[in-house]
């Protein structure tokens, strides 16, 4: 059996590992822009090959397809989604797993999957606004906007989001401010060179509570559901600094429990199932609204909101980065067979068995990410001893050495018995890692930590006490205003 993996990231390093773990021994063969010395390392293991190139350019992908003679063809990114790979693959003859260009909208257009979520009901919708421009944006920000969220509204890497908290009064004009200027940004900088999308801006209501991704496998009829996963995004430890594309990970069970053998959890078992049903909706949908199949993976970028309980802030048409380490480390069922019952479209005879151990990632950046990637990248990587338990990530491997890309250059993964013990194994990892001529790495040392579960669990717990409180009145969803003299008046 032959696989082509298409990208070369920390993502698809965790793919094409648990690709190589099948019993089903495949070659693996690579197409990426940059050489990820973890994959080469596989791809030279299994006798597959290695290939350059865009892979957003379909006909190119098309072309290495062809050349491997690959019985499958698995995409790791989000961009080739976009551009349509997975359908010329499939024109071609050649099945893949990836999500249709049509399909994949749900992540593209932000805009879109709020209209999508609305026209369809499917439960945690927030309140949101699309605008072309900032002229059309701009009369907004100044009359209505509260405490909102300002995002890009086609998916750019993860960057651009920023959250604006507005409440008090004294701030009003400054905050105002603030939201002109970011949302000038988001169309002039971060949306800058996507003409494949009408609308630029997307501004939501404001929400709060912990984040989580539930990633599912599907073949358009059955979902499978993987272990909730929570991204830690800031780029400093106790959430600070800058979002970036993800600091490192954490999971344990299906429900970020606190350990294999413990109670304590960031999610009820109850909140995790609600999101599952959540996903399968939003498939359902996108499926009734373009009348395609989707075929391979979704995930549903949650938060556990007081507003709604679980509630989607965004969905991907693939596995997020780094949330693919923890999902593929505990998955015991062989990658392979999924993937071919995802083609077969019987993915229904699969049972998914998983580890109920805890994963906890950590990315390792060079100094000037998230922002300044031009003196992040160009640093040669060196690892002390074995790179066992490590992802490659932004690196590029040639005679010269692995030389940084300018995002995360490794993803540390630590399994154990509870998050803690799991953080303290990635902890250990990130001290292999250095650049050559001495700038300097930084990583999350918070991730998955005691002080940290503590306070996921917390905000968790916070939330879950107001959804419930509305979820027992009939409000659920529902937003209220006080207004002198009538009391609460329900609004929107
Ligand atoms: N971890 C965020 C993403 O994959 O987009």
């Amino acid at each position: 059996m032959k696989i082509l993996l298409i990208g070369g990231g920390g993502r698809e390093h965790a793919v094409a590992q648990a690709l190589c773990k099948s019993a089903k021994e495949p070659k693996l063969y690579c197409f990426s822009d940059l050489v990820n010395p973890g994959i080469n390392a596989l791809v030279k293991k299994t006798r597959g090959e290695y290939y350059r190139g865009n892979i957003n350019d379909s006909a190119a992908v098309v072309k290495a397809a062809k050349k491997s003679g690959a019985d499958f063809v698995f995409v790791g990114p989000e961009e080739p989604n976009f551009h349509g790979v997975p359908d010329r693959l499939e024109k071609n003859g050649i099945a893949c797993i990836g999500a249709r260009r049509n399909v994949a909208e749900l992540e593209m257009s932000k805009a879109s999957m709020r209209d999508l979520q609305w026209k369809y009901k499917v439960p945690g919708r927030l309140w949101y606004k699309k605008f072309k421009t900032f002229e059309e944006a701009a009369p907004y920000i100044e009359e209505f906007a509260d405490s909102v969220a300002l995002k890009p509204a086609r998916q750019a890497g993860g960057k651009g989001v920023k959250v604006i908290e507005d409440f008090q009064v004294y701030l009003q004009d400054d905050k105002r401010k603030v939201k002109r200027e970011h949302a000038e940004s988001i169309i002039n900088e971060y949306m800058k060179g996507y003409d494949d999308i009408d609308y630029k801006l997307l501004i939501e209501e404001r929400v709060w509570g912990p984040e989580y991704t539930v990633h599912c496998f599907t073949d358009g009829r059955t979902v499978l559901p993987m272990p909730a996963v929570q991204d830690n995004k800031h780029a400093f430890d106790g959430d600070l600094g800058l979002e970036t594309g993800g600091m490192g990970s954490i999971s344990c069970g299906m429900n970020l429990r606190w350990g294999k053998d413990d109670e304590r959890a960031i999610l009820t078992d109850g909140e995790y199932r609600k999101s599952v049903d959540i996903v399968n909706m939003m498939i359902e949908a996108i499926q009734t609204e373009t009348k395609e199949k989707y075929h391979g993976i979704v995930a549903g970028q949650m938060m556990l909101t007081s507003v709604w309980g679980p509630t989607v802030i965004e969905m991907y048409s693939r596995l997020g980065d780094p949330e693919a380490g923890n999902v593929l480390a505990v998955l015991k069922t062989d990658l392979v067979e999924i993937c071919e019952a995802i083609i077969g479209e019987r993915l229904n005879t699969i049972k998914a068995e998983i580890d109920d151990r805890a994963v906890v990632v950590k990315a390792v950046c060079p100094e000037g990410y998230p922002n300044h990637r031009d003196v992040a990248s160009g640093h040669k990587v060196a690892i002390k001893g074995k790179d066992d338990g490590i992802l490659w990530a932004s690196v590029d491997y040639s005679d010269k050495g692995i030389i940084s890309g300018g995002s995360r250059v490794v993803e540390c993964l630590g399994m154990g018995d509870s998050m803690p013990d799991a953080s303290l194994k990635a902890e250990h990892l990130t001290q292999k890692v250095s650049l050559v001529d001495g700038w300097k790495l930084f990583h999350r040392a918070d991730i998955g930590s005691e002080k940290s579960m503590h306070r996921r669990i917390a905000l968790g717990n916070m939330a879950r006490e107001i959804y419930q409180y509305r979820e027992g009145k009939g409000l659920l969803g529902k937003r209220m205003i006080w207004i002198p003299g009538k009391g609460l008046v329900e609004v929107g």
